[in-house]
């Protein structure tokens, strides 16, 4: 009898032990995982699943590069503003290493010499990031970069698949702090930009950021809601104070406000206007007197 007793609370003992270890086990695992929060698994998982494809399908012909050549390009500073990333001899993305390298390239902003590449722009909606702008064709992109088409619209599927796997590494990064919007600079945007755009102050002959004159403004992208960032605002409000320029009095901050650039370049000559190549009757200082002296 004693016996009986003696098996059966050494099996109970011994469950007891395997239950234990099991759970010191299983605490072990989950707590060795938390230094990959569940979002940047998934961010990487869809990279591995459907991104390196994708990127081989549509970028790695122009953008991939031996991984000798690769080498050589990460020692020239020239050229780590590259958008560059290893291939095997097929031309693809095929193992885990070169897996490894195409998503730090495609995910992480380098700095070089005061110069950026920013693939992935985390304080925006996707449709912001160059990584998804670059390819995409002018008509939606806007003209702020000059790249070969490779999506000829949004409606792309492989667009679309680029887009899901942007916003996933968005959502997985900390939203990056924004500084706070000053008054100037919402007035700026307010009351501003809507007399830029509706004076077509933008075109790609006039102001566009490839032009070869003193005043060059972002067109904004016309597939991203709202047109514009808040970078893309302040950038160009800088741009129109005449920050980087090598014109002064562009807005005449120190003096007499009417003496600026700004507004003598778009007034016609007889009021005391300066010749535009634009035109100078965009505004017109009698009819903008008369009615400051007499609307009532
Ligand atoms: C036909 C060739 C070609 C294809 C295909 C191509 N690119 Fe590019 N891409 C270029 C060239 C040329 C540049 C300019 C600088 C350089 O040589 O990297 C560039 C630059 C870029 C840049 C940097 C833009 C900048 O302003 O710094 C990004 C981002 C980019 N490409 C993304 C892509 C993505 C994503 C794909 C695939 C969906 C793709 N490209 C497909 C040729 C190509």
């Amino acid at each position: 009898m004693n016996g009986i007793v003696a098996k059966r609370a050494i099996k109970i003992l011994l469950t007891l032990c395997i239950v234990f270890a099991l759970l010191i086990s299983w605490q072990w695992q989950t707590g060795s995982q938390t230094t990959v929060t569940p979002e940047d698994g998934v961010s990487r998982q869809l990279f591995d699943t459907e991104i390196v494809a994708l990127l081989d399908r549509r970028c790695s012909n122009c953008h991939g590069v031996s991984v000798a050549e690769y080498a050589r390009l990460e020692t020239d500073p020239d050229s780590k503003l590259l958008l560059r990333w290893p291939v095997d001899a097929s031309g693809r993305i095929s193992s885990p290493d070169l897996r490894e390298v195409a998503y730090e390239r495609a995910r992480t902003t380098r700095t070089e010499g005061g110069n950026k590449l920013v693939p992935i722009d985390a304080g925006n909606p996707a449709l912001a990031s160059k990584l998804l702008l670059a390819p995409l064709s002018e008509t939606y992109a806007g003209m702020s970069m000059v790249h070969p088409v490779t999506f000829t619209s949004p409606t792309d599927s492989d667009f679309i698949l680029l887009q899901r796997w942007i916003q996933t590494e968005i959502d997985s990064q900390p939203a990056p702090v924004k500084a706070p919007v000053t008054p100037a600079e919402r007035f700026f945007v307010d009351q501003v930009m809507p007399i830029l755009e509706r004076k077509g102050c933008f075109g790609s002959n006039c102001h566009g950021l490839g032009v070869f004159n003193d005043l060059k403004l972002h067109p904004g992208v016309p597939v991203l809601e709202g047109r514009f960032t808040a970078a893309m605002h302040h950038q160009n409000r800088l741009s129109m104070l005449g920050h980087n320029s090598a014109q002064i009095n562009m807005v005449h901050l120190s003096g007499d406000i009417e003496q600026s650039r700004q507004l003598l370049k778009n007034i016609p000559i007889s009021q005391g206007g300066i010749l535009h190549k634009g035109g100078n009757n965009f505004f017109n200082m009698v009819t903008r007197i008369t009615r400051y002296c007499c609307s009532g």
